[in-house]
């Protein structure tokens, strides 16, 4: 079996637990160690003395990672990746804040990471590369005269090509993502979106069987959705701890429920809405209010980029007004958390509420959607309410769909989940613990890997570019 290489822009923190870190790092990790391998990626460091990458050993798992200097930080990561690709792919042309030196800081950091993981390489090794971050940097490795198989998964939603046409460089970035042997994506419409732009803008051709064959060479470009380890969560989820356990208790006793929320505060999760909808919910249903609260726990970040900011703001102004308007002595409407919850409480806290809101304007997966379901008691499930716009909704079509956009729907399927009789919570339920345990972490990893590993022609050179 050949030694994997993993590459993503964050490494996991190999001296944790994997298991704090979610399902993705798990599977990855159990997979590194089975067979051996290497993480290689930024250590999260800023700093800008120019230093050598970091080589740690930890059992069979070997960590390179490196620094980035202001100047990467603020072009490769806040200014291209998460100013343009992020709201780009995310449907939301608006946000895009494009920069011509932040598009060259991307590939200068591109080709950085390729140039310190050249070195580090075996002839056989397979290589995978997780992420927006890092479209053009197989296209850096080639150039350096790599002929490993090299993988990309994109864990975010690819935009339909008229949108992307709309951005600078398209041309050039979806060239360099040909500079892969498989392309993974979440969904079936990010591979049609992708595919669609190939016939409708590049010479690249779609083969009958679902490949792509540009020039000499032939890709594989497939939906891999991405799922979590369902039976650890759900284990977690019943391990409550005592803080949790009282805040059930003081519900029981008042007959009060509760609706959750957990997201990054991200413009992509639809948080203003879903804040909205609750209150729409609570205008609409006089008989809910004191007899359910909202709990949205929603952690910083990038909040360097502008985008993150003003959300920020606009979350804290929607929520005081909702709890301005409703509190009352012995009730917020919404508990608002700012800051991110260990993981195991996270678990605990989806078993103990009977809502699960999740309503992006648009996402790649959302695993929130999936532990929620996951950590849920089947004899007395709590009910997912889940945005058509997130990617797991083309699995889980057992949840209460909404449109996030429209904000009276959203109130009543939320009113629908709260009063819902039990068989059909159980019935629901079942059908979606299924599909999450076909789907899990350890399917997602197989999968891809078996397609990445399946080639055996080798790469053959590339011209420079
Ligand atoms: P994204 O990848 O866009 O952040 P996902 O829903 O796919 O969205 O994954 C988010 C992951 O981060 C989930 O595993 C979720 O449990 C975790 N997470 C989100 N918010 C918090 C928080 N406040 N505290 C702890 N974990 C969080
Ligand atoms: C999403 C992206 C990941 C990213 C994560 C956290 O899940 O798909 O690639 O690592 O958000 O974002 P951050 O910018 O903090 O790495």
């Amino acid at each position: 079996m050949s030694r994997l290489v993993i590459v993503s822009n964050r490494i996991a923190d190999l001296n944790n637990e994997p298991v704090q870190q979610g399902g993705l790092a798990v599977a990855l990790v159990d997979a590194l160690r089975e067979r051996g391998g290497v993480w290689f990626g930024w250590n999260g460091e800023i700093g800008d003395r120019k230093e050598e990458a970091h080589v740690e050993q930890h059992g069979s798992i070997t960590q390179i990672s490196l620094s980035l200097t202001k100047k990467d930080y603020s072009e490769y990561y806040l200014g291209y990746a998460n100013g343009v690709l992020w709201p780009l792919f995310h449907y939301r042309l608006d946000l895009v804040r494009y920069r011509s030196s932040h598009f060259s800081g991307y590939n200068r950091v591109n080709r950085k990471f390729a140039a310190a993981l050249m070195p580090h390489l075996k002839f056989d090794d397979i290589i995978w590369a997780q992420d927006y971050h890092l479209i053009t940097f197989a296209r850096s490795l080639r150039n350096l005269g790599c002929r490993q198989r090299i993988g990309f998964f994109l864990h975010i939603p690819f935009p339909p090509p008229d949108l992307l046409a709309a951005s600078s460089n398209h041309a050039e970035l979806v060239q360099a993502l040909m500079a892969y042997d498989v392309i993974g994506m979440q969904t079936f419409l990010d591979v049609n979106n992708f595919k669609r732009y190939l016939t409708d803008h590049t010479d690249a051709e779609v083969l009958e069987n679902g490949d792509v064959r540009i020039g000499r060479r032939t890709i594989k470009v497939e939906r891999f959705p991405i799922g979590m380890d369902v039976e650890a969560f759900g284990e977690m989820s019943q391990r409550i701890t005592d803080d949790v356990a009282v805040d059930i208790k003081r519900r029981e006793v008042l007959g009060r429920k509760q609706i959750i929320g957990v997201d990054r505060l991200d413009y992509s999760k639809g948080l203003p809405s879903r804040v909205k909808a609750f209150g729409r919910m609570l205008a609409k249903y006089p008989e809910m209010e004191k007899a359910v609260t909202f709990l949205q726990i929603a952690p910083p970040t990038r909040e360097a980029v502008d985008a993150y900011s003003d959300i920020r703001d606009e979350m804290e102004a929607l929520t005081g007004s909702v709890n301005g308007k409703y509190s009352d002595f012995n009730w917020t409407p919404i508990r608002y958390i700012h800051r991110s919850v260990p993981r195991n409480k996270l678990a605990a806290l989806f078993r103990a509420s009977q809502a699960g809101f999740v309503t992006p304007l648009r996402d790649g997966m959302n695993l929130v959607a999936k532990e929620y379901v996951a950590a849920q008691n089947p004899e007395a499930p709590g009910v997912l309410v889940l945005s058509q716009f997130a990617g797991a909704a083309e699995e889980m079509q057992e949840a209460l769909i909404v449109n996030p956009y429209d904000i009276d729907e959203m109130a009543d399927k939320l009113y629908a989940a709260l009063t819902m009789p039990l068989n059909e919570r159980k019935e629901r339920h079942r059908a979606l613990l299924e599909k999450i345990k076909r789907f899990d972490a350890k399917a997602w990893l197989v999968g891809f890997l078996k397609i990445l590993e399946g080639g055996v022609e080798p790469v053959p050179k590339l011209p420079k570019v």
